[in-house]
This record gives C-alpha cells, structure tokens and sequence, in this order.
C-alpha cells in the first residue's frame, strides 16, 4: 500500500529506497570512479610538479571549517556510528570536500581550538525548534516546504521531535538477508530506520498521540498497528494545506480513494454526499465499533438522518422500511454511486 516517497534531490536520490546496500554500492563506484580519475589527472612521471593544485583535487575548506576527519579524531563513536547515514552522501557533495558534520553543527574551527568548547559549536539538541527547523530545512525545504505552517511546528515541535539523528539502533540498516523477506513487517522497519526515525510506527506517532490510539484497537480499524496502512498514507506530518494535517489532494476523497479505487467514480448516478461532504459523513477513518468503519451502528439510521422516514415511505409504498427493517443498502447495493441506476438498485 505504500507508495514511493518523494526523496531530497540529488545525484543519488534516484537510488531505491528500500535497499541501502545498493546505495553503498553506487557510493563506492563513485569513489572509485574520482579515484580514478584523480589517477589519470595526475602529471606523468618526471614532469615537473605543478605549483598550483590539480582542479581535479577537491577544494580547501570554508575558513572556519576542519572537516569531519578532524572531528572523528575526538568524537570517534558517533563519526563511526556516521558511516552508514544517509547523510553521508553530503561528503560526496561539495566536491567531496567532507564537510559532513558541520553542515548540520557550523564550522568547527573555534570548538577544535577551544579543545572541544561547547560554546563555540551549534548543539541542536541545546538550540531552539526553530533554529532546528531552520538547519534542517536548509536542505530539506524542497520536500517539506509547508512544515513551517503544520500544527506540528505551531505546537513547538522540531525534526527531532522525531528524527533521530545519531540514534544508533535507527540507523544501521538491515542485514541484506532481512531485506530479502517479503515480509510487510520487515519492509516497515527497515523503512523507518532509513527515515532516521527515533521510534518504529506507530509507536513513535501513539507517544504523543495516545488519545487515537484506542481506534485502532476497535473491531473494525484501517491495520495500522498491523502495518498494512500508516498514518502517512492519509496524514502529513511535515505539514499540509488541510486541517488535521490531512494530505492535500485536488480531490478531497483521494485521501480514501488513492486505495480504494472502487468507489471513486465518477458515476452516472452519484450519491449527493459521497462527493459533497466526503466519505466521513458516513465512515469514521481510524475504526469503529461497527461494520465497514460505519458511523452509526444501525445502516437505516444513518440513511434516515438525511433522508426523511416520510419521504421513503412515499417511493417505497406499504411496506417501506424503517430503522429496524432490513438494511437499505440490501436494496440500495451500489451506495457510492452507480452507473446503471438512479436509485443505486445496481
Ligand atoms: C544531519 C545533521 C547532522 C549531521 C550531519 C551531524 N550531526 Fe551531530 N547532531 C545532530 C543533531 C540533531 C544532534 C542532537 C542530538 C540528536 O538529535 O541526535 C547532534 C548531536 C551531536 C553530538 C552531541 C551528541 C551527544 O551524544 O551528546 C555530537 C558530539 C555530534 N553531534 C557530533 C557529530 C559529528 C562528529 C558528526 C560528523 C561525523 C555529526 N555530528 C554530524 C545533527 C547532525
Ligand atoms: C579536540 C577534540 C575535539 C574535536 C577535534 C572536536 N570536538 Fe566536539 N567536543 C569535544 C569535547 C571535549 C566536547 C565536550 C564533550 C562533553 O561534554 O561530553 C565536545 C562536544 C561537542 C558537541 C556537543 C556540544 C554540547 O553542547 O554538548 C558537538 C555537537 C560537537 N562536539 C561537535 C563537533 C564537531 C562537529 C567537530 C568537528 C567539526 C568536533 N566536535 C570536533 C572535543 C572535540
Ligand atoms: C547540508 C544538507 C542537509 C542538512 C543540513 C540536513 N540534511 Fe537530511 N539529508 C540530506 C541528504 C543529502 C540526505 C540523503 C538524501 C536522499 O537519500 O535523498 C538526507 C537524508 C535525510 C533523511 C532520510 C531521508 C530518506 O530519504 O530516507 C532524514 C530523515 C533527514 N535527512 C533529516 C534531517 C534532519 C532532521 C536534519 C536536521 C537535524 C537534516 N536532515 C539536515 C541533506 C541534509
Ligand atoms: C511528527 C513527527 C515528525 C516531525 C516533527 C518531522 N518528521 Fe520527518 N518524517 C516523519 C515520519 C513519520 C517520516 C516517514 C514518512 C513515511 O513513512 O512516509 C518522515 C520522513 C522524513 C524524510 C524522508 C522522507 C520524505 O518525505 O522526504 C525527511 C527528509 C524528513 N522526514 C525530514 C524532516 C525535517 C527536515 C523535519 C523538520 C523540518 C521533520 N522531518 C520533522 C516524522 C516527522
Ligand atoms: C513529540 C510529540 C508528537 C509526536 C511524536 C507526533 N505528534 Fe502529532 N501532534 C503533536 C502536537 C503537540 C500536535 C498539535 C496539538 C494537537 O492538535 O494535538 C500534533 C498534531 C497532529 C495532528 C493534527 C491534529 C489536529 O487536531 O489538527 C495530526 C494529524 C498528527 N499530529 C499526527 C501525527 C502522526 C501521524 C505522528 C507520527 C508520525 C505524530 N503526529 C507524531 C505532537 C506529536
Ligand atoms: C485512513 C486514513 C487515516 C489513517 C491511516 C490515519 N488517520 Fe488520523 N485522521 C484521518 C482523518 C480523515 C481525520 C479527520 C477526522 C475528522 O475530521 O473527524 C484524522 C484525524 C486525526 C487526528 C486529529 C483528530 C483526533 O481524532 O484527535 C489525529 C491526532 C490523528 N488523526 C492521528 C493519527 C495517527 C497517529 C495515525 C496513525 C496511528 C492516524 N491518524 C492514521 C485519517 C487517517
Ligand atoms: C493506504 C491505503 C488506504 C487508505 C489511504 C484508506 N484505506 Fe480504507 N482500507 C484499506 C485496507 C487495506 C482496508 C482493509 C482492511 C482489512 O482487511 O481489514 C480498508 C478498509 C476500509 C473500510 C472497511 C471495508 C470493509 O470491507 O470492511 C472502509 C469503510 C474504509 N477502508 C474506508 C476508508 C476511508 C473513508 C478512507 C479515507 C479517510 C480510507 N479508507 C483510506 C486501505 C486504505
Ligand atoms: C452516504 C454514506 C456513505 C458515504 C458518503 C460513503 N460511504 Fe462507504 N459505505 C457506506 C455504507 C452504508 C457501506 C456498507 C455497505 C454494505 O454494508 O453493503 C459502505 C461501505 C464501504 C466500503 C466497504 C466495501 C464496499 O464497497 O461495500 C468501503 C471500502 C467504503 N465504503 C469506502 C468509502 C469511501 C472511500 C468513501 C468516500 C469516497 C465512502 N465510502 C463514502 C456508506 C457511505
Ligand atoms: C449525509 C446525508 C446522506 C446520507 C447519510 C445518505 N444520503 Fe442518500 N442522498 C443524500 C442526498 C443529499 C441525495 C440527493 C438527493 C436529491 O438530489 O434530491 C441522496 C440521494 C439518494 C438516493 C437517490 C435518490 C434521490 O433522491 O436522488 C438514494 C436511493 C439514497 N440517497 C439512498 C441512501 C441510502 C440507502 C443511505 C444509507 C446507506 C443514504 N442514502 C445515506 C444524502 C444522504
Ligand atoms: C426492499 C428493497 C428496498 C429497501 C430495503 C429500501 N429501498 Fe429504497 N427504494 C427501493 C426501490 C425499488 C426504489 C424505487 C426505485 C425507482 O423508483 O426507481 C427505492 C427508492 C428509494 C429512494 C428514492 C429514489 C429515487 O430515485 O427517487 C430513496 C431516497 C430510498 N429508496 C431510500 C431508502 C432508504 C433510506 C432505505 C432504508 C431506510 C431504503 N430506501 C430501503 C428499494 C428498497
């Protein structure tokens, strides 16, 4: 049911999301490849040596820059734990200049030189939401350029409200052996670990949004906990133009029909609400107590409340039913709407 996801566009970004051990591999062919070429560049043997550097070599640092290397020399655990973040791919940008941490941390010349003073280095866990925002959005405003705007933000939340940057368990990937298995499961974790997420979903969205939780838990629910349906299929958390950070869509109903293409239409004969006041009229999204995520336990009390027990007693003659007689829609099959027939019989 998942979609592919839009990633942040670069050279690499065309590289299948679900398989990091191809990412590592393209990565290596291109070091391989600079490798190479900064081998053939070189002057031959016994020729006088350039006073100038090769263009080919990467550029010098941005004054006040060290590049990771010099950061690793004292924060060995986390520039390990480093190797296999998706960020890394930044050291290949810039000219494979390696400027990797201080892209999200500043410069760290003056840090480096105060021996590791943590006035002179941007600690986001220390800063504000909105100078986190702003780091992480230098780069990322491309696929999340209404975050800004989502309750998410208003409610004072930052990116790692729930990324994890250097979260270690998030983002090591899987076990190519794991990769393989079919398993909705597996491609679920294997997904979020690569999202840099602190906790797997559901988990991470129920820590603070316990009061939906019990929905979920209802005899009739969108498998959510089971992880055939997530809460991204139908919200965006990074920000969106609808209420309850519903995704956006030209057509309100997409949300639902993107899945549920049967009962998207258009129809020759459609029934008025489907399209005017959107599937929620009649279903609740999350789950419900009852049958098909219905709103109301009883079918003819719902079509009762907008359609008068007189008027139906009109078209239906002596024998018209009411809120206890047989469901309406035994008769009244094709409720979304119908090709063939006005009355929705078929
Ligand atoms: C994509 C942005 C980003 C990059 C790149 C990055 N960091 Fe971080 N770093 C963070 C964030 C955010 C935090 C705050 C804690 C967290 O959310 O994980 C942090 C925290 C830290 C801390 C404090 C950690 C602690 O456990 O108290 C250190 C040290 C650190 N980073 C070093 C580095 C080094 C070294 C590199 C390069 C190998 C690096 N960072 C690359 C974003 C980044
Ligand atoms: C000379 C050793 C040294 C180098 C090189 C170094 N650091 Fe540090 N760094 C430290 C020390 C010491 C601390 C304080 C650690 C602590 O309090 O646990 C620190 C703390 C930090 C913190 C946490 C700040 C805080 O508010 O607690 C971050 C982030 C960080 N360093 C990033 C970097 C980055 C990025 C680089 C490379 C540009 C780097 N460091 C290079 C020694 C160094
Ligand atoms: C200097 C640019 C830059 C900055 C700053 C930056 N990122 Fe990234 N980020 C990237 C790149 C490049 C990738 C790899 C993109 C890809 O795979 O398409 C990435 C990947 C990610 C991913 C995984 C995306 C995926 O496709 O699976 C997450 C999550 C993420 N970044 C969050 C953050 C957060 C949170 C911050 C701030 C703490 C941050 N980034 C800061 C450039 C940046
Ligand atoms: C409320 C929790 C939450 C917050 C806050 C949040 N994210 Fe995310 N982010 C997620 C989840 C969940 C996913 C995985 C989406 C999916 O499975 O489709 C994700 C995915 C991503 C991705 C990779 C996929 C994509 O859509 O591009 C990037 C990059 C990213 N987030 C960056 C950010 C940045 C930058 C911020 C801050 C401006 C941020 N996130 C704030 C929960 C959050
Ligand atoms: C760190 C806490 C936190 C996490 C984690 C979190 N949220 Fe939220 N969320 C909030 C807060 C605070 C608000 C704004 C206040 C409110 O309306 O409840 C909010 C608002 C929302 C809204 C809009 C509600 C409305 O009434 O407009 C939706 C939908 C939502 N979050 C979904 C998610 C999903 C899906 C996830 C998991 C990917 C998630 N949230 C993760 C704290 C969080
Ligand atoms: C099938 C689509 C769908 C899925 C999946 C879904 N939601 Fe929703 N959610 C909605 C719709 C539609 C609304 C608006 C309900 C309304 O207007 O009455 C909503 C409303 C909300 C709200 C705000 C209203 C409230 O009841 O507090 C929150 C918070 C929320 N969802 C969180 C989540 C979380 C967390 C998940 C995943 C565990 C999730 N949703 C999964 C469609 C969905
Ligand atoms: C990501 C795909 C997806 C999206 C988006 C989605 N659904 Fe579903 N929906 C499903 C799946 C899968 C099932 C079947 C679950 C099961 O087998 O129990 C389902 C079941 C249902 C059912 C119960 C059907 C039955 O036979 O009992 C209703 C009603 C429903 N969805 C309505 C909605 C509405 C309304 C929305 C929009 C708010 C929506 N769905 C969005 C995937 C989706
Ligand atoms: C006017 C009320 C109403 C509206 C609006 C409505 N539905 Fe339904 N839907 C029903 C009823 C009643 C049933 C149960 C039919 C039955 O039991 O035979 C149903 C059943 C379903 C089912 C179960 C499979 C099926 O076709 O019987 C799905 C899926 C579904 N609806 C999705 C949606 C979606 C998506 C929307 C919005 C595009 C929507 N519904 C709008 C009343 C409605
Ligand atoms: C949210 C309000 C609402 C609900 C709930 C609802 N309907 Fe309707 N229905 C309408 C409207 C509005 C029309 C269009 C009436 C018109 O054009 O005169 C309509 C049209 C119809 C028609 C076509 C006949 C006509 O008058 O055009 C039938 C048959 C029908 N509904 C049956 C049902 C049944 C059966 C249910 C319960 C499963 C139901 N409706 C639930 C609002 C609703
Ligand atoms: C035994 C089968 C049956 C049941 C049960 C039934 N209907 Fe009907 N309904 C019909 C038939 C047949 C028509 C007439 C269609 C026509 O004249 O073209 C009709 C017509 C209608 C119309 C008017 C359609 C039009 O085109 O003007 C509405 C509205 C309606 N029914 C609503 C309901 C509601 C609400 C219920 C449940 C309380 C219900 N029906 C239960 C068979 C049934």
């Amino acid at each position: 049911m998942r979609k592919n996801r839009p990633v942040t566009r670069l050279p690499f970004g065309a590289a299948p999301g679900f398989r990091p051990g191809l990412r590592a591999f393209w990565i290596l062919m291109l070091c391989a490849a600079t490798f190479c070429a900064m081998a053939l560049a070189a002057p031959p043997a016994g020729q006088k040596q350039a006073a100038t550097v090769p263009a080919t070599v990467a550029p010098a640092l941005p004054s006040g820059y060290v590049g990771s290397e010099t950061c690793a020399t004292c924060h060995e655990e986390v520039s390990k734990g480093f190797e296999n973040n998706l960020h890394t791919k930044m050291a290949l940008m810039h000219g494979s200049a390696g400027i990797t941490c201080e892209n999200c941390h500043g410069p760290g010349q003056a840090h480096v030189e105060g021996g590791g003073d943590v006035t002179k280095i941007f600690d986001p866990a220390k800063a504000t939401p909105a100078q986190v925002n702003a780091k992480c959005l230098g780069c990322h405003a491309g696929t999340h350029p209404n975050f800004d705007r989502s309750p998410h933000a208003k409610a004072g939340l930052s990116c790692i409200s729930c990324h994890s940057i250097h979260g270690a368990e998030v983002q090591k990937p899987l076990p190519a052996s794991m990769n393989m298995l079919g398993a909705m499961s597996n491609a679920r974790s294997a997904a979020d670990k690569e999202m840099l997420l602190k906790a797997p979903q559901p988990q991470l969205c129920f820590q603070c949004h316990g009061d939906v939780k019990p929905q979920f838990g209802m005899p009739f629910h969108h498998k959510v906990n089971e992880g055939l349906v997530t809460c991204n299929d139908c919200h965006d958390v990074h920000g969106a133009f609808l209420p309850n950070n519903l995704k956006s869509t030209a057509d309100q109903n997409m949300i639902c029909t993107k899945c549920h293409t049967e009962v998207r239409g258009p129809f020759v004969f459609e029934h008025a609400p489907v399209k005017a006041e959107g599937c929620l009229s009649c279903h609740s999204p999350h789950g419900s107590q009852n049958p098909r995520m219905l709103n109301m336990p009883n079918i003819n009390v719902l079509c009762l409340q907008c359609h008068s027990q007189q008027a139906a007693d009109a078209v239906h003659g002596m024998s018209s039913p009411s809120s206890d007689s047989v469901p309406c829609t035994s008769c009244h099959t094709y409720i979304h709407g119908s090709n063939m027939n006005a009355a929705f019989l078929r």
